[in-house]
């Protein structure tokens, strides 16, 4: 397994992370450059909305400092849990952690890896939004695999995927959290997660996934405030001690332990599960696509990972749009 974390901005961050003052001379030693120099690396950190102070004769610091993920401590736990992803690359920010994994393809076609990222400047999230992704704040990260199976059977994935996340997360959170079929994660109607899954192949027998996954994990309400929906974060429903850390590396194991699952199973073992993790299960919905909309109950979903409704044609199974809770009924 191979790790890959960016240098001196790095070293910046992890220095002042702690929230102390750091004098221009030890910041300078420890970054090997100028004291002169400093002032290029600190606008990085402002340019990512972090909030650096710069005081005469006690140097710089970052008020309450930053929780920041530790990638020799991931890598530690995913090797004593058996992981087979040959690279984990966290960097400090990035475009997109998709378009990363996306990239590195074009020179490793087919080699497992996964790309976390302190930062996004493009986040991308479903039908071409952006994803919300300031610094050290949430959760951000792709996983790249190749699985023997052809695009056709994939459809049940981003369900699979978001199955596992919330059976993750709720052995952590003291309030349910749900799914909104295909993959949101929700808690009461408020979105937690995000998983944007982006497959290419052959439709028998050999496809390459690139999932993205984006978690809400301590946001400032003004960090947020260009989404156009509720959002909670999962600190809030966690216990003090649980670290972003911990979580990023159960959700790496058992997301990989679903991914061989789903090779054998597909949605068969776990779709079971489905009706007390959806958030509209018998709910009134309507089922909004292109061009037109459908108004149903929701009532499950089949094994390629349709959504069924009941609706007063009789029973309908839809395999793409947007479901909302119909309110009037
Ligand atoms: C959604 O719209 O709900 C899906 C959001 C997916 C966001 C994640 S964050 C990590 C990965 N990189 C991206 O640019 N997007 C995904």
């Amino acid at each position: 397994m191979s790790s890959k974390t960016d240098t001196r901005i790095d070293t910046l961050l992890r220095t002042l992370s702690d929230g102390k003052f750091h004098s221009g001379e030890v910041i300078a030693e420890k970054l090997g450059i100028s004291r002169a120099a400093i002032w290029k690396h600190i606008k990085k950190l402002s340019d990512w909305q972090i909030p650096v102070y710069s005081v005469r004769g006690r140097g710089y610091q970052i008020p309450g400092g930053l929780d920041l993920l530790d990638s020799e401590l991931l890598i530690k736990d995913l090797i004593a849990a058996g992981s087979q992803f040959k690279k984990i690359h966290v960097l400090t920010s990035i475009d997109s952690t998709a378009d990363y994994v996306a990239k590195e393809w074009r020179q490793s076609p087919g080699e497992s890896l996964v790309c976390i990222a302190e930062h996004q400047s493009q986040g991308r999230g479903r039908k071409g939004r952006a994803w919300v992704s300031p610094f050290a704040a949430n959760l951000y990260f792709s996983i790249g695999v190749q699985v023997p199976l052809g695009l056709s059977a994939l459809g049940g994935i981003s369900l699979a995927v978001g199955i596992s996340l919330a059976n993750t997360l709720n052995r952590y959170a003291n309030h349910p959290i749900k799914i909104k079929w295909p993959n949101d994660l929700l808690v009461d109607n408020q979105k937690l997660a995000g998983i944007l899954v982006e497959a290419s192949g052959d439709s028998t027998d050999n496809s390459f996934l690139n999932i993205g996954i984006g978690i809400n994990w301590n946001m400032q309400q003004e960090q947020g405030e260009a989404i156009d929906q509720p959002w909670i974060n999962l600190k809030q429903l966690v216990d003090k001690t649980v670290s972003r850390n911990q979580i990023l590396s159960d959700l790496l194991i058992e997301l990989e332990h679903a991914f061989a699952d789903y090779q054998h199973n597909g949605l068969q073992l776990i779709s079971k599960q489905w009706n007390s993790l959806s958030a509209l299960y018998r709910q009134p919905v309507t089922l909004i696509r292109a061009n037109d909309r459908i108004n149903g109950i929701e009532v499950g979903i089949d094994s390629s990972g349709a959504l069924k409704l009941a609706t007063d044609a009789g029973e309908q199974i839809v395999h793409s749009g947007e479901v909302s809770l119909r309110k009037h009924c």
